[in-house]
């Protein structure tokens, strides 16, 4: 499920106005709690894919929940840069994010790269509408990390969905 929560703010002095970071803040913590689904289910698949595929698949969601954490973190420290209180508990993530849940009982191949592939995309959209509210509140630096982490969300959901082409 995912809601509004409020964080707490330290004094700063950087220059952007309180509104403006606040507004940030909840974003990237919104992607953050994303970010960690999205490697949390990269594993699953990376655990648990099966099939004469094996290796290459077990390879390429690792690398995916590889690079969430690596988005994860990008995003986290953008929030604590701006004054924020980054907010990366189980219980927050689970609160904050809306993406597709995993399930539990997938083994086969496809099953693992159709939902893989499903949730890179997702996330990929919650980048873009995270671009456009950084913009309109006035922090063209966040919109820029959000933008990064678009681009490279994109190209795993290609490596992903690939295997679905053709
Ligand atoms: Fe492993």
């Amino acid at each position: 499920m995912s809601t509004t929560i409020s964080t707490p703010h330290l004094q700063t002095r950087h220059t952007l106005p309180d509104g403006t970071r606040h507004a940030s803040v909840e974003l990237l913590n919104a992607r953050l709690a994303d970010a960690i689904m999205v490697g949390l289910q990269a594993k699953q698949a990376h655990w648990n894919v099966r099939g004469p595929r094996f290796l290459p698949l077990h390879e390429l969601f690792d690398s995916v929940a590889e690079h969430a954490r690596e988005w994860a973190d990008l995003m986290a420290e953008r929030a604590g840069a701006l004054g924020g209180v980054v907010d990366g508990t189980p219980a927050s993530v689970i609160e904050r994010s809306d993406l597709p849940t995993y399930p539990t009982e997938l083994i086969d191949a496809d099953g693992h790269i159709e939902r893989m592939a499903e949730v890179l995309a997702s996330f990929s959209r919650r980048l873009l509408g995270s671009i456009e509210a950084a913009g309109e509140a006035g922090d063209p630096a966040t919109e820029d990390v959000f933008t990064e982490v678009a681009r490279a969300v994109d190209q795993d959901f290609w490596f992903v969905e690939a295997h679905t082409q053709g």
